[in-house]
């Protein structure tokens, strides 16, 4: 068991918190506040308790000076006053002796938010390479250290490992929640299935290698169903495929054959602009067509084996949700997981955006803060930033 943020007396002490604001902003606008949200509980329990809270968040990836303009935390901080309902001191700094006198001159209950982290990956990628002196000069500026970055866990950088290699530290509540729900997969009850979308096996290559041993099923959509049903010998026209891993598909399903569902049919185009498109069965793609969906018979097929779950996990969109046409099988999905009398895990990126787009933010178990940090804990790895944190 990991320390958290309950094993620290926080009163009067400067904690520095690692956040994941790596939000979706447009035009300096917050497309999606879900990830700040999360952070909240952890948040206002430091300033519950009387701490000076000192909260350190990347955005984006930071490699030229126009990305630093792009990629401020400016908007981040006025969002997260908001939410907090108080003031959120922002410093467009992420060293120096402006952040230092700040950071000195706080009272318990302040709250100070430094300028991305990766601003520092300008000079040599200190942030992303885990620089030592970074670590420690970021260590200096507080009395505790709390992750709560579960979307950064899988890094290794000088703001989640770096500082937590130095100071006392703990995991917050946002991180105590996705590893409860996630660890769902260790023992689960059954039956047991998963469903796995988005576009590259090699992506999900750890995910199934891991997941077909523990789970029932396997459901197979998005454009990563066509590499199998290649390689199950099916004409799949100008559809996405994964060629160097026909053969890995090849091999689950000679040694999986009941466990791995495919499709049986789908949406599909001549090209993902076109009014025109059609539903067809997956042996009746054309040459000069590609899948982009899955269709009302595989949703069925789908729902067959899902209706009797006790826990489904989920990762990855069935099909090219983002455009209405070719988003009826993720909404049919969620529709059907909302239903289930069952645990139901939602794994973080393009699955999270959809779900909430869609409407179902309160409608599962779990929806993961986490994109690849999700999906390493779904292959069975440790998380760096996770690792770091001391036993209790
Ligand atoms: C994420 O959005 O997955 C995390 O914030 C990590 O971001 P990164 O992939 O840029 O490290």
């Amino acid at each position: 068991m990991k320390k958290t943020i309950r094993d620290y007396d926080l009163n009067n002490k400067k904690v520095i918190i690692r956040v994941d604001f790596n939000v979706p902003i447009k035009d300096g606008v917050i497309t999606d506040d879900n990830r700040i949200k999360e952070s909240l509980e952890t948040i206002n329990y430091a300033i519950n308790n009387n701490a000076k809270v000192i909260l350190l968040s990347h955005l984006g990836r930071v490699k030229t000076e126009e990305d630093k303009v792009k990629n401020t935390l400016l908007p981040v901080s006025r969002r997260l006053s908001e939410l907090l309902g108080k003031e959120v001191t922002f410093i467009n700094k992420t060293r120096g002796i402006e952040v230092e006198n700040i950071i000195n001159n706080m009272n318990p209950k302040d709250v100070v938010l430094l300028e991305n982290t990766r601003y520092e990956d300008l000079d040599g990628e200190k942030e992303s390479k885990n620089d030592l002196e970074l670590g420690k000069y970021w260590a200096s500026l507080g009395d505790i250290y709390i992750n709560d970055a579960f979307g950064t866990s899988h890094r290794s950088h000088a703001s989640n490992v770096g500082i937590a290699s130095i100071l006392p530290n703990g995991i917050g509540f946002l991180i105590e929640k996705e590893l409860a729900n996630l660890s769902v997969i260790d023992n689960p009850e059954r039956p047991f299935n998963v469903i796995l979308g988005g576009s590259k096996v090699s992506d999900k290559i750890g995910v199934i290698k891991n997941l077909v041993l523990k789970a029932d099923h396997i459901l197979i959509g998005g454009g990563m169903a066509f590499t199998f049903l290649k390689a199950a010998g099916l004409p799949i026209g100008k559809s996405l495929l994964d060629a160097d891993n026909i053969e890995f598909c090849k091999e689950m399903l000679e040694e999986y054959p009941d466990k791995i569902i495919l499709p049986i049919d789908v949406v599909c185009a001549k090209e993902i602009n076109d009014e025109v498109y059609r539903i067809c069965f997956i042996n009746d793609i054309k040459d000069d067509e590609m899948g982009l969906d899955i269709g009302s018979a595989s949703v069925k097929v789908f729902k067959d084996i899902l209706l009797d779950s006790k826990v489904v996990v989920w990762n990855g969109p069935v099909g090219m949700f983002e455009e209405e046409k070719y988003a009826n099988g993720t909404k049919e999905l969620c529709n059907i997981l909302a239903n289930l009398d069952a645990t139901t895990i939602i794994g973080g990126g393009d699955t999270a955006s959809a779900a909430i787009n869609f409407g179902y933010q309160n409608s599962f178990t779990h929806i993961s803060t986490g994109g690849g940090a999700s999906l390493e804990l779904l292959e069975g790895k440790e998380l760096p930033g996770i690792k770091v944190i001391m036993d209790k």
